[in-house]
């Protein structure tokens, strides 16, 4: 007797939280010192987990004729972001309560605040366009004339004061460091907060060397740096984390059927390592609320627990980036087209997704609890080729040769898939932890074993045993694990 048990909304965030800490998927960063907001390191089946998935867009984004890869240096010449835009526009607003000293970003303000408090501020103002509350809150807020008023009709969420909020100011999301021995503002350099300008400043450089023609993309995957004012929901938004971008270069006027091309096959890359199909959907940017580089905009949501959330933005950038680099450095980034015998700068069409976001969608999607027979199992349903272990082998019981027999499957699957041996405690037990590893195949070695050296494979999903011959493992898993 087998079902699924259904859980709240915040009981599955939490128990995402725990077991991935219990199990090493994640810790939060410099715990021993009270912890470091924002920041979280991947324990050893966290980092299992993370290196799959990018892996597998590694494969899904490279491994084709028209896309190459590149590694740029974290750290880049300042004038990249100038002329990124980055320096001036990479802000959020946020208010700062004068009383307790808390930061909030503004525009995430409605969600903090009560809507009894929300309708009593209302109250002082006439005709506030908007449908919702929220919606009429906000639109409040943008206005620089009556946010300072709504700010002060409103209580801290943190202390509850009534207005004690500053005026909001600009704060801009990229960390600063220095360039060498001197602290001073010549030597000012950037953590990068996106991939994207390294790919940017050498497309040209891989142009020319790969002797590819448009069109033709450029993959990266690497480190990004925000300084989140807020940072919130475990991975879902941190001051460092992962990013797996590619930029596609297109001929002006073939923008469009790009764009639609790769947003499809974004989403497909998805749902192709198990992802809920019915907890994805897109959300288009409406034309007033496009990024300052963008022609149009999509973000690939994932239903969280705590609602739909961004994991993957697809943008039509233009000739934006390209034509700033090429005003800020001075140096042509046009293409010779030798087909048309045209020069022009390309549109790019850009992927970027979140590693790091990514993962958090893909081990919240493959979290289940069931009740079987009258016990509750957690498992997480990971695809076989994002599960951080490959199978488990574990011999029945600790004596009769058992364990030697094991110890030898072990010692021939290993060149092959991540392994893990265990050899401790009651057989149920270790098919649960291996469950909650999310590990798709369980080998015991038992009496039968002895006798015609075959093996039963558990598999984690339908809890079935096949009984398979030692010899054929590898060939058997292999199939198995596609
Ligand atoms: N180059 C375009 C760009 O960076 P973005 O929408 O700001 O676009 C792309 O970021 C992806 O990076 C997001 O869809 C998200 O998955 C991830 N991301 C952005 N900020 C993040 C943060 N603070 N923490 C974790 N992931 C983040």
């Amino acid at each position: 007797m087998r079902c699924t048990i259904e859980k709240s909304r915040n009981e599955t965030v939490e128990k995402i939280v725990s077991l991935a800490k219990r199990r090493g998927f994640v810790y939060q960063s410099s715990e021993i010192y009270g912890g470091l907001n924002g920041c979280w390191d991947y324990g050893p089946l966290g980092v299992e987990l993370l290196r799959n998935i990018k892996d597998e867009w590694w494969k899904a984004m490279t491994y084709r004729d028209d896309i190459e890869g590149l590694d740029a240096a974290i750290l880049m010449h300042p004038r990249v972001w100038e002329a990124s835009g980055h320096v001036e526009n990479f802000t959020d607003p946020m208010i700062d309560c004068k009383q307790c000293k808390a930061r909030f970003r503004l525009d995430t303000l409605a969600e903090l605040i009560s809507d009894k408090n929300k309708e009593k501020a209302l109250k002082e103002f006439n005709g506030v366009e908007g449908e919702t509350l929220d919606d009429k809150f906000t639109a409040l807020l943008e206005k620089p004339e009556t946010a300072q008023q709504l700010l002060n009709l409103i209580s801290c969420p943190q202390c509850g004061n009534k207005g004690t909020f500053t005026q909001p100011r600009k704060f801009n999301l990229m960390f600063k460091t220095f360039l060498g021995p001197v602290e001073d503002s010549n030597n000012v350099i950037y953590l990068r907060p996106e991939t994207a300008q390294g790919i940017y400043v050498n497309f040209l450089n891989v142009a020319n060397s790969s002797r590819q023609k448009l069109p033709f993309g450029i993959a990266q995957i690497g480190k990004a740096f925000r300084n989140e004012i807020n940072t919130k929901n475990f991975l879902f938004r941190t001051r460092e984390f992962e990013q797996m971008e590619m930029q596609y270069f297109v001929k002006p006027g073939t923008d469009k059927k790009y764009y639609d091309y790769w947003k499809e096959i974004r989403i497909q890359w998805f749902k192709s390592l198990g992802m809920t199909p019915s907890k994805l959907r897109f959300h288009d940017h409406p034309a007033n609320k496009l990024a300052h580089y963008a022609k149009e905009a999509t973000d690939i949501e994932y239903e969280f627990p705590f609602g739909w959330g961004e994991i993957e933005g697809i943008h039509n950038r233009t000739d934006y980036d390209l034509s700033r680099h090429q005003e800020y450095s001075g140096k042509s980034q046009q293409y010779y087209d030798d087909v048309t015998k045209e020069k022009y700068i390309p549109y790019i069409i850009e992927t970027s997704a979140g590693a790091s976001r990514s993962f958090m969608a893909f081990l919240i999607d493959a979290y289940y609890e069931e009740e079987v027979n009258g016990e509750t199992r957690s498992v997480l349903r990971f695809h076989p080729k994002l599960a951080p272990i490959k199978a488990a082998i574990l011999p029945l019981v600790n004596k009769d040769g058992m364990p030697e027999i094991a110890r030898k499957i072990e010692s021939e699957l290993r060149p092959h898939f991540k392994i893990f041996y265990d050899d401790k405690g009651a057989i149920g037990r270790r098919y649960r932890r291996m469950d909650e590893a999310g590990t798709p195949y369980c080998i015991t070695v038992d009496t039968q074993t002895l006798q015609d050296n075959t093996v039963t494979v558990r598999e984690r999903d339908s809890m079935e045993q096949a009984r398979v011959s030692i010899d054929k493992l590898v060939a058997y898993l292999r199939e198995k694990l596609m």
